[in-house]
């Protein structure tokens, strides 16, 4: 049994998000081929810590032996939990919304915590090293405008910055499922969302036909 981790980064209930809707089709489809055990994190609705003075401040600390505040601690300890839920997914499934070219700042926020030299990657004599091989990133992504194509292409920083980061870490089985367009023409809103669907079962049995 192979353990997903979904992380959401859309405020609003699933009914009136098109990228929750697109995520719920998703996780049906991947629950009817294949053998998994769902997990979900709602980060607006969990304590996500930011780097902010305090945890830099507590890295030197601990880097140096020194002791830590409290509040450093607890914030550690967080940031710790949400590290070891990220290693122990086999498959990680970002759901997000595109916000002014790029997604709720919650996610960069979950990012920061799971980007960790020595956990995630490694510095070695050649670079930066990965080290979650292995695993599988879908990113669910709901877009107003057109963006796969056409002039707004080079503004897919969105995609673009997710599967870079990922696979910085070492994670480079990585599928985007889009459903964009629907504010460009609402009236086609609906079936915008279908044809996304039928992606994503596509996207379900490319990357879990044998899991
Ligand atoms: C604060 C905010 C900023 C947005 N910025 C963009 C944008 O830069 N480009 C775009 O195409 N759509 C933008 N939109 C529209 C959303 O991407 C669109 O409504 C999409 O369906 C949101 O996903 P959801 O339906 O899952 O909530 C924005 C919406 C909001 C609320």
């Amino acid at each position: 049994m192979k353990k997903v981790l979904v992380v959401n980064s859309n405020p609003k209930p699933n009914e009136i998000s098109f990228g929750l809707r697109l995520g719920e089709h998703y996780l049906a489809s991947l629950q009817a081929a294949a053998d998994v055990q769902i997990e979900r994190v709602n980060l607006y609705e969990e304590n996500i810590p930011l780097i902010d003075g305090s945890v830099l401040d507590g890295w030197g600390k601990a880097a140096a032996g020194e002791t830590l505040s409290e509040q450093q601690l607890q914030t550690m300890g967080r940031m710790n939990e949400i590290l070891e839920q990220f290693i122990a997914a086999d498959v990680v499934i970002f759901i997000t919304p595109m916000w002014n070219l790029s997604y709720p700042p919650l996610l960069k926020a979950y990012i920061d915590n799971v980007i960790i030299a020595g956990r995630t990657f490694k510095y070695t004599a050649e670079g930066p090293q990965g080290l979650l091989n292995g695993k599988k990133v879908v990113h669910i992504e709901a877009r107003g405008g057109f963006y796969s194509e056409g002039p707004a292409q080079a503004m897919r920083f969105t995609d673009s910055y997710l599967s870079a980061v990922m696979a910085f870490i070492g994670i480079t089985e990585y599928e985007n499922v889009v459903v964009e367009g629907m504010n460009a023409v609402p009236d086609r809103a609906e079936a915008l969302l279908e044809e996304a669907k039928q992606r994503a079962e596509a996207s379900v049995k490319r990357m879990f036909a044998q899991v």
